[in-house]
């Protein structure tokens, strides 16, 4: 009886082990697909009088959502639900037990900052093997450099069209965004990121999505600000001038829980073969320890 256990259980690991090798970044320019993004996030957001906003996020641990401040400020969590991927195609939500909204985000004033917000969501999704790591630093734009990079929202997403993902080029410094003398970034513009503009817009629900550049995540998707001639700027805050905050919010929390543990010593071991991001799905670890437990 043990033993057929312990065959179905090698069985169930040598399957799962297989599974997780899947999500690898192809980089490819003109191939982007939703399922190389799994770790993009949809968060709807029910306003009193019962319409719906739609805001983008991304899943930068097990169970932490990185979006914009703007888009959960004054909210009650119990109004928030976040999809894997559009709306559209997901029905598997989560629900959110825990808001954090960065201090320093002042909605009623001009100038813009601390627009960031983490959701501690009740449960894993449990499919999900790739989280997006947060990174980038002001080196990485020294003497004028500027990183191609991609953003990903949902504003744009509607029946016809499904174009989530665009590249962009984007920069940073003290003059680095158009319209770097006004009132919104002039004295604060450490904290953001710029696309250089470009023909595609940025819609609302854009809003808190992820900018991808060199496999990490650089950027929060924030606000725009009107330039001469009707155009663009779209701003995004630099993850970097407030990473300890990141940090400190998901990393404590991840170290505290012993399955976590177990998952990183299981991800470095597959890591040194594999150069993707892997996580092994919770219930797999649940379930070998309790059979171990069991049988022994
Ligand atoms: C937020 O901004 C407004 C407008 O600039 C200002 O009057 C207010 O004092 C600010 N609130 C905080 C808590 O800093």
């Amino acid at each position: 009886m043990q033993i057929f256990l312990l065959i179905i259980l090698l069985s169930f690991i040598v399957l799962n082990e297989f599974k997780s090798t899947k999500h690898v970044h192809k980089g490819l320019i003109d191939d982007f697909k939703l399922e190389d993004y799994p770790y993009v996030m949809c968060l709807k957001i029910l306003l009193p009088n019962k319409r719906v906003e739609t805001c983008t996020g991304s899943l930068v641990a097990e169970l932490f959502v990185l979006t914009a401040a703007h888009c959960v400020y004054g909210k009650d969590k119990k109004d928030l639900k976040v999809y894997q991927g559009t709306r559209i195609k997901s029905h598997d939500s989560r629900n959110v037990v825990k808001m954090y909204v960065h201090e320093s985000y002042n909605h009623t004033s001009e100038v813009m900052i601390g627009d960031l917000s983490i959701l501690k969501i009740e449960k894993p999704f449990s499919h999900i093997e790739e989280y997006i790591r947060v990174g980038g630093s002001p080196i990485d734009f020294a003497n004028n450099k500027y990183l191609k990079c991609i953003v990903i929202g949902f504003g744009i997403i509607n029946a016809e069209h499904e174009r989530f993902i665009k590249q962009i080029m984007v920069k940073h410094g003290r003059k680095a965004c158009e319209g770097y003398d006004s009132v919104q970034i002039i004295d604060t513009w450490q904290q953001y990121l710029c696309e250089i503009p470009n023909n595609h817009k940025t819609y609302e629900g854009d809003s808190g999505g992820p900018m991808i550049c060199n496999n990490l995540q650089y950027g929060v998707c924030s606000f725009s600000i009107n330039i001469n001639g009707g155009d663009m700027q779209t701003v995004y805050v630099f993850i970097d001038y407030y990473r300890k905050w990141v940090n400190d919010i998901i990393e404590p929390e991840q170290s505290t829980s012993i399955s976590a543990k177990q998952k990183r010593l299981k991800k470095n071991k597959i890591n040194q073969k594999n150069d993707a991001k892997l996580i092994i799905p919770h219930y797999t670890l649940y379930i070998i320890s309790g059979i171990l437990w069991y049988t022994m």
